[in-house]
């Protein structure tokens, strides 16, 4: 396929994402204990998740695990009121905003949730809800914490890669990167094999925090079949994107994955993306490409590069993934 290259998504055929069903092999994705104390440690064993899986789950994390039930709560409080007051933030122009999104098949099927967190200076609060009460309260606490996080994450995948701790970090664009909250819902669907709940795709940004409700269902594609994730509680899950990827000439896994609907429980989902500022070129770094590892993709503006995988993403392209 034309633009495959550039891409290295390796999504599997139609065929087979429809014939493997949704039933998951259970190899567990690596899970890391932030509260060890060797440094160097944390170092190795995040770099190596993110080349071997493209995710992993971190634990002992610092965000405390009662606001992490505040955002959920408020979330969930958000998605349970009328139909009327969730089309107050209604999605308009822009991808902010509130979405049902029930396409079927091997499309998503959800209701969510757009908005940015940061930086602040772009922020559009018309798409925030004004209820409940301690949305934007709990989401503002929360964003510190995710933006602590991933730096802290992306310093120990520069130092991995015998780069400044600084490097990724400021390669997004430093305190102007974008990061956005996505809230996924959804409700329980009958033939959970023929409706997926958030289709295979890889994600766009640098990298996703992302933290699910008491429902299983996300699934990463490793070694040819899908996988579930065996959320463990308290848990932030780490999902490596096409940027970083691409940052790294291919050595950091930007993993495919999916999310199942269940039969019987309603399915929640809060991923955090963080990407490059709009304008922010972004291709293999020097520092990790030369004679002997020449450059496999080309270095985007990152607005660009939204354009042409949405672009690739439209209805009539599907069956090429
Ligand atoms: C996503 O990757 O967009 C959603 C994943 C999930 O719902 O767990
Ligand atoms: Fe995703």
């Amino acid at each position: 396929m034309e633009g495959e290259k550039d891409n290295n998504t390796s999504l599997p055929s139609l065929t087979k994402q429809l014939a493997s069903s949704t039933l998951g092999g259970s190899a567990d994705v690596p899970i890391l204990d932030l509260s060890v104390s060797d440094e160097d440690f944390l170092v190795r064993e995040v770099t190596k998740a993110s080349e071997e899986w493209g995710v992993f789950q971190v634990v002992n994390h610092g965000i405390p695990t009662e606001l992490m039930q505040q955002l959920r709560m408020a979330g969930k409080q958000f998605f349970e009121l009328p139909e009327a007051e969730k089309e107050t933030v209604a999605k308009d122009e822009d991808f902010e905003g509130f979405k049902r999104n029930y396409l079927g098949g091997i499309n998503n099927w959800d209701e969510h949730l757009f908005h940015r967190l940061s930086p602040p200076s772009i922020l559009n609060y018309k798409y925030w809800p004004k209820n409940p009460p301690q949305y934007r309260e709990v989401t503002e606490e929360y964003t510190k914490h995710m933006k602590r996080l991933t730096e802290k994450i992306l310093g120990w995948l520069s130092e991995g890669l015998g780069l400044p701790r600084e490097t990724f970090t400021q390669r997004i664009g430093g305190e102007t990167a974008e990061y956005v909250l996505r809230i996924n819902f959804y409700p329980p669907t009958q033939n959970t094999d023929l409706t997926i709940g958030a289709a295979a795709h890889t994600d766009m940004g640098a990298i996703a925090l992302l933290i699910p409700n008491e429902v299983p269902g996300l699934q990463a594609f490793k070694d040819e079949q899908w996988l579930d994730l065996n959320y463990v509680n308290s848990a932030v899950v780490v999902i490596i994107g096409d940027q970083l990827m691409r940052m790294t000439n291919g050595r950091f896994k930007n993993v495919l994955h999916r999310a199942k609907t269940d039969h019987e429980r309603l399915r929640i989902s809060w991923p955090v993306f963080v990407a490059p500022r709009a304008d922010m070129s972004v291709g293999p770094l020097p520092e990790l490409t030369g004679d002997d590892n020449p450059p496999k993709f080309e270095t985007l503006i990152y607005n660009d590069y939204i354009d042409q995988k949405i672009k690739g993403w439209a209805l009539e392209d599907l069956p090429v993934y």
